[in-house]
C-alpha cells in the first residue's frame, strides 16, 4: 500500500509511451483510488454500500471501455498474443463482476482486500503484460501515420 489516501500512486513506470493508452491507464488508476478512498471515508456509515457500489461501478465500467479499446488495437495490429491478453482481461472482469454482484454484503475487510487485488492487478498488468503488445502496436501506428 502506497499511502493512506491513494491506493495506487501514478508512477511514470506505468507509462507505455502511447498517449491514448497512457491517459486511459491513468484514468483507471484514478477511479481505483476513488473506490479505495470512498471505502475508507464511508466505512461504518450509512453511505458505505451506496458509495462503494457507485465508485466500483465507475471503475469497472471504465475498465471495460479501456479493455475494448486495447483489444481493438491489438487485433488491428495483428498482435500474436491477443488471445492470451484477452484471457487476462476476461479473468479480471469475471473476478470484478463476482465481487460487484455481492457488493451489498461486502464487508470493509473484504472491500480492502479487493482494493489490494485491484492494485496488484493494475500494477503487474500495466507494468508488464501491456508492454508485450507495445512493439507490434508502435509499428502498426507508424504505418498508419505514413498511409
Ligand atoms: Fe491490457
Amino acid at each position: 500500500m502506497t499511502n493512506e489516501e491513494n491506493l495506487i500512486k501514478w508512477d511514470p513506470k506505468f507509462k507505455i509511451g502511447i498517449p491514448l493508452i497512457d491517459a486511459q491507464h491513468e484514468h483507471l488508476v484514478n477511479l481505483c483510488n476513488d473506490f479505495y478512498q470512498s471505502l475508507l471515508k464511508s466505512k461504518g456509515t450509512d453511505t458505505y454500500h451506496t458509495l462503494v457500489k457507485q465508485t466500483l461501478e465507475n471503475c469497472l465500467n471504465y475498465a471495460a471501455t479501456h479493455f475494448k479499446e486495447e483489444e481493438r488495437l491489438m487485433k488491428a495490429s495483428n498482435f500474436d498474443g491477443y488471445r492470451q491478453h484477452k484471457k487476462a482481461h476476461d479473468a479480471f472482469t469475471a473476478k470484478c463482476e463476482a465481487t460487484y454482484e455481492n457488493i451489498e454484503s461486502l464487508h470493509v475487510s473484504e472491500a480492502i482486500k479487493f482494493a489490494l487485488f485491484l492494485y496488484e492487478w493494475i500494477n503487474t498488468h500495466i507494468a508488464h503484460e501491456d508492454r508485450l503488445y507495445l512493439p507490434t502496436l508502435v509499428e502498426f501506428l507508424k504505418e498508419q501515420q505514413t498511409k
